[in-house]
């Protein structure tokens, strides 16, 4: 078998559609601007700095999930699966299944990143020199195709950690994991990493470090529309700030204007004022059984559900509903 990944390439989506999309997110009232341009590769190295902020307790409370239940999770997994994962990032959490999982029929990373989506399936092929790794550059929430060799695995299993599902609206989430739920069929499974409700002082922080690293992020997202459509967002002009919405359950991830400013954008020419707020990111946090419910409209089914002892963040399972 050969070493080197196959790769699949998604073509990238055409400017002018991206324009309008954020041209879109800007008409809207309150303004926002889609959390897809958080990610370039300078974005996605702020993100890993994030996961090691002592206040973002995310990231630190799943890996210590994964490591302590590795075992089951790779029992639960079962042999000769296809591994898909959701946003693969650095796949730093992967490596504790992958350490675990050695007769997996393959692995595919699907991420938005394409440059940072290779560099670390580079990374992966020379760790796990027998596993077929195929990187698909995908928006996953946009049909994409999958590599047609996971056919011969005995069963798929979607891995989404980070707590992720969490950035999307409900209706959103959903979908998503509608998806998931059709590639899985009726005898995989979904392993997804949920972050759970608690003291909103603690999520607030999270989502507002003392150094700065979050706010960094979030205009990230300004300075990608800049340099990529050609607009011209005043990024010192703004403001981070993260606002627990209480009947949303969710962290909203704001950039404040401190003036009046015209942003130039493709044909266009967008006012913002002082004060007015651009939403970039939600970040809902969801009580077990809050999720149980949302998992089930997609007919997935919680069958294992690993948590730390706080109950901070879980890790779940979820399998395709049984037929009554
Ligand atoms: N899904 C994670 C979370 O909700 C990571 C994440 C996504 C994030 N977007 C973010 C973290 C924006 C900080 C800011 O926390």
């Amino acid at each position: 078998m050969s070493k080197t990944p196959t790769v699949v390439r998604a073509p990238a989506p055409a400017s002018d559609r991206l324009t309008l999309d954020v041209l879109e997110g800007l008409r809207k009232s309150p303004k926002q601007l889609s959390a897809v341009w958080f990610y370039d590769e300078e974005g996605s190295c702020l993100f890993d700095s994030i996961c090691e902020l002592p206040e973002y307790y995310l990231t630190r409370t799943e890996l210590r999930i994964m490591r302590e239940h590795a075992d089951e999770m790779a029992d639960a997994i079962g042999a000769h699966a296809a591994l898909i994962e959701f946003g693969s990032g650095s796949s730093e959490k992967t490596r504790i299944l992958l350490d675990k999982l050695d007769d997996l029929a393959c692995y595919v990373p699907i991420d938005i990143s394409r440059d940072y989506l290779f560099e670390t399936a580079g990374l992966l092929a020379r760790d796990y020199p027998a596993l077929r790794i195929t990187p698909v550059c995908a928006d996953f929430t946009q049909p994409f195709d999958l590599p047609v060799h996971i056919a011969a695995a005995h069963r798929r299993v979607v891995y989404f950690p980070g707590s992720t599902l969490g950035n999307f609206e409900e209706d959103a989430a959903q979908r998503v994991l509608t998806t998931m739920r059709t590639i899985i069929g009726r005898k995989g499974a979904v392993l997804i990493g949920i972050d759970l409700r608690k003291d909103p002082n603690v999520l607030k922080r999270a989502y507002n470090d003392a150094a700065g690293v979050t706010a960094e992020f979030n205009l990230n997202a300004l300075r990608h529309v800049n340099r990529e459509l050609g607009a011209d967002f005043d990024v010192d002009a703004f403001e981070h700030s993260a606002l627990w919405i209480e009947n949303q359950s969710r962290i909203e991830m704001h950039l404040i204007s401190k003036r009046d400013q015209e942003v130039h954008l493709g044909e266009e020419t967008v006012r913002i004022k002082r004060g007015e707020h651009l939403r970039t990111e939600c970040c809902h946090k969801y009580t077990l059984e809050g999720f149980a419910e949302l998992a089930s409209r997609a007919d997935l089914a919680v069958t294992r559900v690993w948590t730390d002892p706080e109950q901070k963040f879980s890790v779940q399972m979820l399998e395709a509903k049984k037929i009554q």
